[in-house]
């Protein structure tokens, strides 16, 4: 079984302190931190610049790991990796040369990933899975945090998850919207290992550790090969 990983999503995090948001969510025991990059393009909210991350990388021992919600991601992802993220993950639906790409990516010394948004079929990125460390199933329709998880992703997760054990690849799949408690046994069922949370962990009143806790406890009981 891969290792069950937690990422919380900054996107739900407190702007005004971010600083203190990275080292709250390492603290809790998250072993990621996802940032939502947004342009205002590819999808409609426009979030973290580079500089943003930077300044809070000294914060945190954590992975960072940049989701570039972004039209144009080859000219931006070198300053991601150069503000601290060791994992970049593109859009195909918003690069036209995605080998180019993740080629780019990991010449730079970074991971590469991908994200499929819902209606984006497995087989845009059938011939560049052995390129990533990484494939990401959204679910949800990019662009904002706390939306409702679409379960109807579940049979997508499963055959990712059976191709890259057919192809003996070691990839991790990571979902992202919508996961809680509520709704990890579900995706970990299918496959998934590395689960992306926002509102589920920043809007917990019982603070990060609980739901942190809650969701690497559910994705370990659920979690099947
Ligand atoms: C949506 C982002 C997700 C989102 C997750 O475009 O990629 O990472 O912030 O937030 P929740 O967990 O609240 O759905
Ligand atoms: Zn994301």
């Amino acid at each position: 079984m891969p290792r069950i990983e937690i990422a919380p999503s900054m996107l739900s995090a407190d702007f005004a302190r971010l600083g203190e948001e990275v080292a709250a969510i390492e603290a809790a025991g998250a072993d990621r931190v996802h940032w939502d990059v947004m342009d205002g393009q590819f999808v409609p909210n426009l979030t973290f610049g580079p500089m943003v991350v930077a300044a809070t990388r000294p914060h945190s021992t954590l992975p960072f790991e940049a989701h570039l919600m972004v039209l144009a991601a080859d000219n931006l992802l070198g300053e991601y990796i150069a503000a601290g993220c060791e994992r970049i993950v593109v859009h195909p639906e918003a690069c036209p040369h995605l080998h180019r790409t993740l080629g780019n990516i990991a010449a730079q010394g970074a991971k590469p990933a991908v994200a499929l948004n819902p209606a984006t079929p497995l087989t845009a990125v059938e011939h560049v899975l052995h390129m990533v460390d990484m494939v990401m199933v959204m679910t949800v329709n990019p662009g904002f945090g706390g939306q409702r998880y679409i379960a109807e992703m579940e049979p997508k997760i499963r055959a990712l998850r059976d191709t890259i054990t057919a192809r003996g690849l070691a990839v991790d799949i990571e979902v992202d919207g919508g996961i809680a408690p509520a709704t990890v046994a579900q995706v970990a069922a299918a496959g998934a290992n590395v689960y992306v949370a926002g509102n589920a962990v920043f809007r917990d009143p019982r603070g990060y550790a609980a739901p942190i806790d809650e969701l690497r406890a559910g994705g370990a009981a659920g979690y099947a090969d």
